[in-house]
């Protein structure tokens, strides 16, 4: 796929089916990542793979950071929960990776990880992989972060449901009007 075709068409999917993408592929989305503009060389970002029966444990995670936010959370609330890593044969989950640095920012930091899911994403796209980047309050739970192994200086930018199309959502055309201004033109 020409780059310019692949930066202009992407579209998210968000009804993903089995199988997940293979070895091969998910090396190329990794190197992907890996071109992302970073301040400093930090690699500020690293990916968690959850397959299989590891979704089925990531609900019950997010059941149980549910409950303990809201222990009256609606058994349809919960029953959600349990079911959204099952979207998908396989989730990366997208972390930051941060650092106190003298002259990257914490924020030049995590926009560094987001370009990163953004390349991963891209490049599942060029092979033919379905794709969607979700976050959620999930995303912001100090349980799910703390139950995935998180260090205090990570945190969740997303978690990126992977797989084969269903459907291919259309392209919509969008309007580049007003995005772009002009200053200090006399
Ligand atoms: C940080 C981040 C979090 C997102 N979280 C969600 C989400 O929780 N649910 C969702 O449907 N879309 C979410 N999106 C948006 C989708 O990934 C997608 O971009 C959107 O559905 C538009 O589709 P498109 O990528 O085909 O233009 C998120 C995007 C970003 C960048």
């Amino acid at each position: 796929m020409d780059a310019l075709e692949l930066l202009l068409t992407r579209t998210s999917t968000p009804l993903l089916s089995e199988p997940a993408p293979s070895a091969e592929q998910l090396e190329l989305m990794l190197k992907a990542a890996l071109r992302a503009p970073d301040h400093g060389s930090l690699r500020p970002y690293r990916f968690i793979r959850v397959e299989g029966a590891g979704r089925e444990r990531l609900g019950e995670l997010f059941v149980a950071a549910t409950l303990a936010q809201d222990p009256a959370a609606s058994e349809a609330q919960l029953t959600k929960c349990r079911a959204m890593p099952l979207r998908a044969p396989l989730i990366l989950v997208a972390v930051a990776v941060t650092q106190q640095h003298p002259k990257v920012p914490v924020s030049e930091q995590v926009i560094t990880a987001g370009c990163a899911v953004h390349g991963l994403v891209q490049a599942a796209y060029a092979q033919d992989i379905g794709a969607i980047w979700r976050s959620g309050d999930l995303a912001f739970n100090p349980r799910v972060a703390e139950g995935l192994g998180l260090a205090e200086q990570e945190q969740i930018v997303g978690f990126v449901y992977l797989g084969q199309v269903v459907k291919a959502k259309p392209t919509p055309e969008l309007d580049a009007t007003g995005l772009l201004t002009d200053w200090g033109v006399a």
